[in-house]
């Protein structure tokens, strides 16, 4: 892997992290957010994320301001790991100028994504990437919807940019359960660093196959869709969390989040958000202590009791 600028910058992160922080899986200090290990490098990477799907709505003025403050606030509580992708409409150019204007591209674990969804050679995607966040490295470049991919083709020049220095990471995504199959395949093909899944409360199918491959093969594991696109919170609309929750929850944005990163084999999850308050209510959630195996079963229950 060749080393560079940001690799010295995050390296330098992640041992003054281990230095201070005593970083455990289990749980952190209540202001410092909890860090996993991306296994096929012992990297330390903090368990919130940023999904950024919606951030193609920012080419307004306004709500390019509130998107920056979401940023702004997600940065400023230890957040680095942001995910975008090529496919979704304008967010990667969007991201790429707040991140410029708050001078955080540097800090920021940058994860985006191509598929073949149009005409646009793979090549000139990752360029573009590479442009619209103006490096000369991503972090973790990923298939988008690996499941509906020529992904056999699309690894070797994965393997190519990673070894030339383009990309650090390489993954693979998807977000349905239908997709898993296939998804299992293309992780047992070995060369894949991160996988990203749908993984909430109330979407565990990947326990049965896909962690455990992922644990056999030391593939990082990024859960998608944490709030099962919003509809969590709509089930718990007008519930009130519960006293055993209050434990180790603030909030049910934190009982969602620290369910997901509270699986051994899970290392970090990406919400999205849109808002502020919502931005420092889910990077909250990495913080603190973690549900333990017993309270992650009250937790299955209680949900599945709605
Ligand atoms: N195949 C793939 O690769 C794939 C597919 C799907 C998603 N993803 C990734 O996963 C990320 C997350 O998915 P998603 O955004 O669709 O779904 P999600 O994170 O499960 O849910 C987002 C919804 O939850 C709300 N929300 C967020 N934080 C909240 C909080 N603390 N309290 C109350 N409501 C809150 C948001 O509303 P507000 O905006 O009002 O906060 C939004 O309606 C995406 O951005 C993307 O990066 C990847």
């Amino acid at each position: 892997m060749n080393l560079n600028r940001r690799d010295f910058i995050k390296g330098s992160l992640a041992t003054s992290a281990m230095a201070l922080g005593g970083i455990a899986h289990a749980q952190a200090a209540p202001e410092v957010i909890l860090q996993k290990t991306i296994p096929s490098t012992g990297e330390l990477l903090p368990v919130i994320g940023f999904g950024t799907n919606q951030y193609g709505t920012g080419t307004d003025l306004s709500i390019r301001n509130t998107l920056k403050q979401t940023l702004k606030i997600f940065a400023e509580n230890g957040g680095t790991l942001l995910d975008t992708s090529s496919h979704y409409r304008g967010s990667e150019g969007v991201l790429g100028g707040i991140l410029t204007e708050l001078q955080l591209t540097e800090k920021a674990f940058i994860a985006t994504k191509a598929g073949q969804f149009d005409e646009l050679p793979l090549e000139t995607k990752l360029n573009n990437s590479l442009a619209h966040f103006g490096v000369d490295q991503l972090d973790l470049y990923q298939i988008h919807n690996v499941a509906f991919q020529d992904w056999r083709n699309m690894l070797p020049p994965l393997q190519e940019w990673k070894q030339e220095g383009k990309i650090r990471y390489i993954g693979i995504t998807g977000s349905e359960d239908v997709e898993h199959p296939e998804i299992a395949e293309a992780m047992r093909t070995g060369g894949v660093d991160f996988v990203q899944l749908n993984y909430n409360v109330g979407d565990r199918n990947i326990e049965n196959e896909l962690l455990p491959i992922a644990r056999e093969r030391g593939i990082a594991v990024v859960g998608n869709v944490p709030f099962g696109q919003g509809s969590l919170f709509s089930a718990v609309s007008d519930v009130e969390l519960p006293e055993f929750a209050r434990e180790f929850s603030q909030s049910w944005g934190n009982f969602f989040l620290k369910y997901n990163v509270s699986h051994p084999d899970v290392t970090a999850s990406i919400p999205g958000t849109s808002k502020p308050h919502h931005a420092l209510d889910n990077v909250q959630a990495g913080m603190g202590r973690l549900p333990t195996s017993a309270e992650r079963k009250m937790q299955e229950d209680f949900m599945a009791s709605l």
